[in-house]
């Protein structure tokens, strides 16, 4: 049976589109009040606006999860102002895709700097927050990208298959402070997140994979996953969810 958020608080990184905001809206419906970084400010206003609207509660706060001090203060703030901190979503994320000879390296740096190191600033600010709070709950979104690697994919491979491998460890240690971890794999879904790519072999490679596979996950099934995650008792911890399309094959 799931277990009501009504009094807990949750921090989302990414909460200006796609999957972070599905997951806002998701857990803020499941009775938590709600923290929301990302760097498009109106983006998260809005969103903060609609779920007040909607009987909720929402902070928007202007972050850059690359920058280590914005990364740290996102989580402060969100603590000071909720009065908690039970469950932490480090969904932010960037995708730019392409071989690796040639490749633009601040392309590279980006992704480490947001997939890897905002993860774990944000993740390092929480900690002890969570622990001296009794326990918590931080879900780490992945990919199918973090389970297998393809050509083309090399970078965003490395910073996912890094999310999972920090994921596990961090899970081992962080049970005894009773805050549970867990890495959340979706494939293939609709969001703003491929159209970033510039390069037409990618963007090409992108659309054909689309066509191949039909219909697509939605931003919500993977916060329907994520809060189905986060819902379970105490004693339940769900360490990995691996969400395809049906018809995506690999
Ligand atoms: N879509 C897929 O098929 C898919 C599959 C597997 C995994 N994922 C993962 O799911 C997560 C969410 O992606 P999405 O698909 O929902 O894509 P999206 O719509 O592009 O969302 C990405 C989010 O990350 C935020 N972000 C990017 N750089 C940031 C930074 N420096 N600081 C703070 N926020 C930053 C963006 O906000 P701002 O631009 O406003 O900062 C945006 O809210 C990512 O980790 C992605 O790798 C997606």
């Amino acid at each position: 049976m799931a277990v009501d958020l009504q009094g807990r608080a949750a921090a989302i990184t990414g909460a200006s589109s796609g999957i972070g905001e599905a997951v806002a809206l998701s857990l803020s419906r499941a009775g938590a009040a709600v923290a929301l970084a990302a760097r498009r400010e109106e983006r998260i206003a809005a969103l903060a606006g609609r779920i007040a609207e909607e009987g909720g509660r929402a902070l928007a706060l202007p972050t850059d999860v690359a920058d280590e001090d914005q990364a740290r203060a996102f989580i402060a703030h969100a603590y000071e102002h909720l009065g908690r901190l039970d469950i932490l979503v480090n969904n932010a994320g960037v995708m730019l895709l392409g071989p690796v000879e040639g490749a633009d390296t601040d392309h590279w740096r980006r992704m480490v700097d947001v997939n890897v190191y905002g993860l774990l600033y944000c993740t390092h600010a929480a900690l002890p927050v969570m622990r001296e709070q009794g326990g918590g709950h931080v879900v780490n979104v992945s990919s199918v990208a973090g389970r297998h690697a393809h050509l083309g994919s090399a970078v965003y491979n490395l910073t996912k298959f890094g999310v999972n491998g920090f994921s596990e460890a961090l899970r081992q240690e962080a049970l005894h402070s009773n805050i549970r971890v867990t890495v959340i794999e979706p494939g293939f879904v609709d969001t703003e997140l491929a159209g970033h790519n510039e390069l037409e072999l990618v963007r090409q490679g992108v659309e054909r994979m689309r066509e191949q596979i039909g219909e697509v996950l939605t931003a919500e099934d993977i916060a329907e996953a994520i809060t189905y995650a986060v819902t379970r008792p105490e004693r339940v911890s769900v360490n990995e969810v691996l969400v395809r399309p049906t018809r995506q094959q690999r």
